[in-house]
């Protein structure tokens, strides 16, 4: 009988063990949430500066949409104007203005639009 009892007692230790165990997975993902959702609320503010050429709603126009294109794309392109690879000469300034975080931020906002010819609200 004792011997029956060590047994729960331990599962039930080992299930507490795996719910405590479990937790700070689930709060590390509430952290990236948060922090992913700051960075877009930031990068939508710094988009002002983008914004009056490059179109945030679902139409396409003649300067090429951002709107829901990879953040890592983005990311990418602003590193080819910085780097000389891409030489107009706004973008290069545009570009070399912004620092890393800023870059980052202004890319994920653009990442989280729905992209030119979707339907979704505007
Ligand atoms: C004064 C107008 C203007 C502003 C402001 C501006 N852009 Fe641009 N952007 C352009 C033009 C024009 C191009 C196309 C240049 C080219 O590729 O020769 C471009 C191209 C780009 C591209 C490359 C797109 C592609 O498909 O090649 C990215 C990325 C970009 N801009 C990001 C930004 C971001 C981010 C901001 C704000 C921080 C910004 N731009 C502000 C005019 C602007």
């Amino acid at each position: 009988m004792s011997k029956f009892r060590g047994a729960v007692v331990t599962r039930i230790a080992c299930v507490a063990a795996a719910i405590v165990a479990q937790w700070p997975a689930v709060t590390a993902a509430a952290d990236i949430d948060a922090q992913a959702a700051a960075r877009i609320a930031y990068g939508r503010h710094l988009a002002s500066e983008c914004t009056s050429c490059h179109r945030s709603d679902t139409q396409e126009g003649a300067i090429p949409a951002l709107a829901g294109r990879p953040a890592a794309q983005i990311l990418e392109l602003l590193a080819d104007f910085r780097e000389g690879r891409k030489t107009n000469a706004v973008m290069v300034s545009v570009a070399k203005s912004l620092d890393e975080e800023e870059a980052a931020a202004v890319a994920a906002y653009f990442a989280s639009l729905p992209p030119p010819g979707t339907t979704a609200a505007r």
